[in-house]
């Protein structure tokens, strides 16, 4: 099997397009606009479906999109992002199902919804299911990939591509930790610079200082490992001078109970999560 990469040059803008949103909310909104920012598609190559859509679908559709099209328009779609909440997918599949084209390409971003279901419920031939992280709006996102089918890794390969990294799973089992490590884990950093700026005020400092520091420290160590070939770890040990203050807080978190623990438990949690909801 070669790279997505290269596989991807086998598909051309023309057998992708229209790609069509179904669920045009944080995630779906998110995808069509950062294709858009990148450049990867045009505005007018999106179909966006949603009773109730969020700010950048609706930024899109006056750029182009269109947006709630009549459903005899959803057979255009030659690629199909399902993108609604796992709880309402289903009655998303009754309702859109029957329009679309049998030869379009479906890509599931619902967690924990496994491709088995998704076939019984839709007519598409080819299916994908994908896990992304919210930065695919501004290109610097993940994405996890997994298909039964040659065409359906391409496919989702081609489409996530632009919007950051993608990372292809070797078999759909994988999924339910991917979702839980990586879609799931933008929201592990937002909890930990709020649990370092309630530290910090613990510590005597104002809340909009601890608040601006936590803040501006994750995202100053984040691109510092983006700019550096070193491991986390490797970046760890640099900040930590032995028997010094980062060693003495290290000793807390790394320590009996401490965030490896905890990661493990959280991470175990939401891969239950998934599992129920799938
Ligand atoms: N947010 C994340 O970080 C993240 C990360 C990875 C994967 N995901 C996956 O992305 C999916 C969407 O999550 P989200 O956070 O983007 O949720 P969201 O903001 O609630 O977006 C879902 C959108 O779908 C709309 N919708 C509901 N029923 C529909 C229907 N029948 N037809 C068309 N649109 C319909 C919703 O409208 P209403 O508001 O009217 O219900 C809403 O605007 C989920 O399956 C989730 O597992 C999310």
């Amino acid at each position: 099997m070669g790279s997505p990469f290269n596989r991807s040059r086998a598909l051309t803008l023309h057998s992708m397009t229209p790609i069509l949103i179904l669920g045009a909310g944080r995630m779906g909104g998110a995808i069509a606009a950062g294709l858009a920012a990148a450049k990867a598609y045009a505005p007018d190559a999106f179909l966006l479906v949603d009773p109730h859509p969020g700010a950048e679908a609706l930024d899109l559709a006056a750029r182009g999109a269109r947006l709630n099209p009549p459903l005899g328009e959803l057979a255009q779609a030659r690629t199909v992002v399902l993108a609604v909440k796992p709880q309402t997918w289903r009655e998303a599949a009754k309702l859109y199902a029957p329009h679309l084209r049998p030869d379009a390409t479906l890509i599931s971003i619902a967690a924990g919804v496994s491709c088995s279901d998704l076939a019984a419920a839709f007519t598409t031939q080819v299916i994908a299911r994908v896990m992304p992280t919210t930065a695919v709006a501004i290109s610097k996102g993940v994405a996890s990939i997994w298909s039964a089918s040659e065409i359906g890794r391409t496919t989702a390969a081609t489409l996530f591509r632009p919007l950051g990294r993608v990372v292809e799973l070797p078999d759909e089992r994988f999924m339910d930790a991917a979702t839980a490590v990586s879609g799931s884990g933008p929201a592990y950093l937002y909890a930990l610079a709020e649990a370092m700026s309630a530290a910090g005020v613990a510590q005597g400092l104002a809340p909009d200082a601890a608040a601006e520091l936590a803040r501006a420290t994750l995202i100053g160590a984040a691109a510092l490992m983006e700019a550096s070939p070193l491991s986390p770890a490797e970046l760890r040990a640099q900040v930590t001078s032995p028997g010094g203050t980062t060693a003495a807080a290290l000793s807390v978190l790394q320590g009996e109970q401490g965030l490896p623990q905890l990661m493990t438990k959280a991470v175990a949690a939401a891969v239950a999560r998934a599992r129920e909801l799938g």
